[in-house]
């Protein structure tokens, strides 16, 4: 068997590619990544030499690229390759209405051309848009709110009407938001926690009881790993960590497992414009696969910060350059 996963040296789709390097022998696993900002070759350090593994430089808005990666033939082609950053949305919007619905759209035409047996859209439970009450289903209407949600749910309908219009074997995944190691810290929990370490204060948007339903990146691999290899073609799953916190409720636990007072460390911000106020999805769906998140937040949110802390080698380089211009537009005027 053979993979195309795309976006593979980004935070969710490394830890789906060190996942299959360790439990599916069989596999080979081409990876084709463009290389943009979130992209960092140290996230597949510990397999790069594996035999098993390819890697291939390209952008999957660009036909050639795509079909170079496709080389003879895959059996699958899983697309995590997006931008990802509400807050950069807000500021960029360009970048993902390129990535997320152009890219999209060039790998399944390359799906419907090269008669590709399966394919896993990475997406979001952020197309749902903001939940006030209860969970949102996979049927329950989009309603993205940020260039980055509207971008995604562009994304998902491209490939639900590939699958309409050409009867491809596509499947949607929606997982919520994922921490973890290796995550770039422009969001809310390696930023807080790569703050608190350097002793500086974190940026808490608004009244901070906005809610978000943590999944830990290792549960979230499997879970598309599941659906890829359960799904039925056609389906959308959301894939959902069950742990609804406040940004207040994360805030606090992180300046304790740094060891800050929140009195001298959170600086209260101007709210996000267009703030999603809760997030929340069932995974029945998933769980009807045999799929369930494994770690427990609060031991997975503690082993997170020890990675952070044992592997500043890792983010310090990242909060430089080009992060610190980002971060001077995103935080200095709020
Ligand atoms: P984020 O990690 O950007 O994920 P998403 O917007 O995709 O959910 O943000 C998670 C929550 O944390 C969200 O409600 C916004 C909030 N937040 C802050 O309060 N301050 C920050 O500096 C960031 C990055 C996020």
């Amino acid at each position: 068997m053979r993979y195309l996963v795309t976006g593979g040296l980004g935070f969710i789709g490394s830890a789906f590619i060190r996942l299959l390097v360790a439990e599916r022998p069989k596999v080979e696993i081409v990876n084709l990544d463009a290389m943009t900002y979130a992209a960092n070759p140290a996230n597949l350090a510990s397999i790069a030499e594996n035999p098993r593994y390819r890697f291939i430089k390209g952008d999957i808005t660009d036909p050639a690229a795509v079909a170079a990666a496709i080389g003879e033939g895959v059996d699958a082609i899983v697309n995590f390759a997006a931008e990802t950053h509400v807050d950069r949305s807000i500021l960029d919007p360009e970048a993902f209405l390129r990535t997320d619905i152009l890219g999209t759209h060039t790998l399944l035409e390359a799906l419907r051309e090269r008669r590709i047996p399966r394919y896993l859209q990475v997406s979001t439970d952020e197309v749902y848009g903001d939940v006030e009450s209860g969970e949102s289903i996979e049927s329950s209407p989009l309603r993205p709110r940020s260039p980055y949600s509207a971008s995604k749910a562009g994304g998902d309908l491209q490939v639900l009407a590939y699958r309409a219009t050409y009867n491809l074997p596509i499947l949607v995944t929606r997982g919520s938001n994922t921490y973890g190691p290796y995550q770039y810290p422009e969001k809310l929990i390696p930023l807080f926690v790569t703050n608190l370490i350097d002793d500086a204060s974190v940026p808490l948007y608004g009244d901070g009881q906005q809610v978000r339903d943590w999944l830990h990146v290792e549960d979230h691999a499997r879970g598309i790993l599941t659906v890829l290899e359960r799904g039925e073609p056609g389906e959308i799953y959301n894939i959902g960590g069950g742990n609804p916190r406040t940004n207040l409720e994360i805030t606090r636990r992180l300046l304790a497992g740094c060891g800050r007072s929140f009195e001298s460390h959170v600086r209260h911000v101007a709210d996000r414009e267009g703030h999603d106020r809760r997030y929340a999805i069932s995974s029945s769906k998933a769980h009807a696969l045999g799929w369930r998140p494994t770690v427990e937040f609060e031991r997975g949110l503690e082993a997170t910060i020890a990675w952070y802390r044992e592997n500043e080698s890792w983010w310090r380089p990242l909060k430089s350059g080009e992060f610190l211009a980002y971060y001077q537009r995103q935080y200095a005027h709020r």
